[in-house]
């Protein structure tokens, strides 16, 4: 099978399976060239399989720390005759490259909010995985979470609190760009966000963890959060998902009381950089902002990269000499996306920005890269004219 690329606004609706290949690979590269650091033997990854989770997992085991993975993510499975999701593949990928360097890298598909998944991730660990871990890292991304409790299912929306919101938002597809408007949101919906994506799952899973005795002395667990600028602040930070980032931040203060008096260990939130992924393509005006970014960014020779992002969080401050802490004890390697030059910059190119000229005041070039990249087109070197095999891919497992 040929497989071209198919968009339909700002949602991939295929990927190329070994484009895929080799954008894992194109990051193992960049782990392996950079700094190197020693960095926990055991890691547990929630989200692992595509953006931030991917990154951090690639950092971690080629990046100088060695460290066997658990991953577990939410993906469709390639069949012979139908082509699966990307982070299927990068799944695949991933655990190939891994096993290569001796490393165990194992795979959990399936409903990270479920009792069931902490069920049989804490079987494995403790039977398969030497019996406890060093560091889980949380980064889910979803619109959607049934709490296991109740059995309830909770939808996120993303939309600002008593005001409304308009701005431009990327069409992909079409190369366009276009105006939105959103709503300010209503009391359940701010309620349902903060279920969905708020700590609260990420406070079972710690809980689990520490109550059941798998996790070493020192133990950390760090989940990502985002704060960003002007420019987003009332559909993002001070929105919905900024009620919910709220609620993930507070977690970590409660859940690092925990973890430091019982292991001497501790859990925090990093706030990261704007970047594309699969889930903040859907952020009302996000895209817009992010390539503004990119723009202002490499201006500055700071552009980084999803995985040099996430490779120096990791190698110099979560287990370097150059923690970045903020008052509230959120990890912030966001820093270089807030400085008054880059958000002035940004906000000066963003207000100028029309249907006519964007592609010239905003890198849409890189931000397009990026997102076709995640579902493993426009990758340098992949022949998209060859066949690919799906019936071989099917055979391989995650
Ligand atoms: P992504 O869409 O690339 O990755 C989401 C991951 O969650 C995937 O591995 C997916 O399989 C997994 N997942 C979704 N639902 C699941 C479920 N029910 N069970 C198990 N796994 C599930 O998203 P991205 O952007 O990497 O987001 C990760 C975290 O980073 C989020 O908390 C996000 O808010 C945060 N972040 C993202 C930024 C950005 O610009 N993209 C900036 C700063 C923070
Ligand atoms: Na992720």
């Amino acid at each position: 099978m040929i497989i071209k690329p198919r968009v339909r606004g700002s949602l991939a609706l295929n990927c190329h399976p070994m484009g895929c290949k080799k954008i894992v690979e194109d990051q193992i590269k960049i782990a392996k060239d950079s700094k190197q650091y020693k960095g926990p033997k055991k890691v547990l990854i929630l989200g692992a399989s595509s953006g931030y989770g991917l990154a951090t997992r690639i950092s971690l085991a080629f990046g100088g720390s060695k460290s066997d993975t658990i991953g577990v993510s939410f993906e469709k499975e390639g069949t012979e005759k139908k082509v699966g999701s990307a982070g299927w593949y990068n799944n695949i990928w991933f655990k190939e490259a891994a096993e290569k360097e001796g490393l165990i890298a194992k795979n959990f598909i399936g409903d990270a909010f479920s009792h069931e998944m902490r069920k049989e991730v804490l079987e494995y660990i403790k039977d398969e995985f030497g019996g406890k871990i060093d560091l889980l890292v949380y980064s889910v991304a979803s619109g959607v979470r049934q709490d296991p409790d109740t059995g309830i299912v909770h939808r996120s929306c993303i939309k600002p609190i008593n005001e409304e919101f308009g701005g431009y938002t990327l069409n992909i597809q079409k190369e366009e760009i276009e105006y939105m408007s959103v709503e300010s949101a209503t009391e359940e919906e701010i309620a349902n966000t903060v279920k969905v994506m708020g700590g609260e799952d990420w406070s079972h899973w710690v809980k689990t963890l520490v109550d059941e005795d798998v996790c070493n002395e020192g133990f950390k667990s760090v989940a990502y959060s985002y704060i960003g600028g002007d420019i987003t602040r009332a559909v993002y930070r001070d929105g919905t998902i900024g009620q919910a980032k709220e609620h993930l931040e507070q977690t970590a203060v409660e859940l690092n009381t925990l973890v430091s008096e019982k292991l001497g260990g501790e859990v925090y939130t990093s706030v990261n950089r704007a970047i594309t992924t699969k889930a903040s393509a859907f952020i009302p005006c996000f895209s817009i902002y992010a390539s503004v970014l990119f723009k202002v960014m490499a201006e500055q020779g700071k552009e980084e990269p999803c995985m040099e992002h996430t490779h120096r969080l990791l190698a110099d401050m979560i287990y370097g000499d150059s923690p970045n802490f903020d008052a509230q004890g959120r990890m912030r390697p966001d820093s270089w996306e807030l400085t008054d030059e880059i958000q002035e910059k940004s906000v000066n190119i963003y207000n100028d920005i029309t249907e006519e000229n964007f592609k010239e005041l905003c890198d849409f070039k890189l931000y397009k890269k990026y997102f076709m990249n995640l579902n493993g087109f426009e990758a340098d070197g992949v022949d998209y004219d060859s066949d690919v095999d799906l019936e071989w891919l099917s055979t391989l497992r995650p």
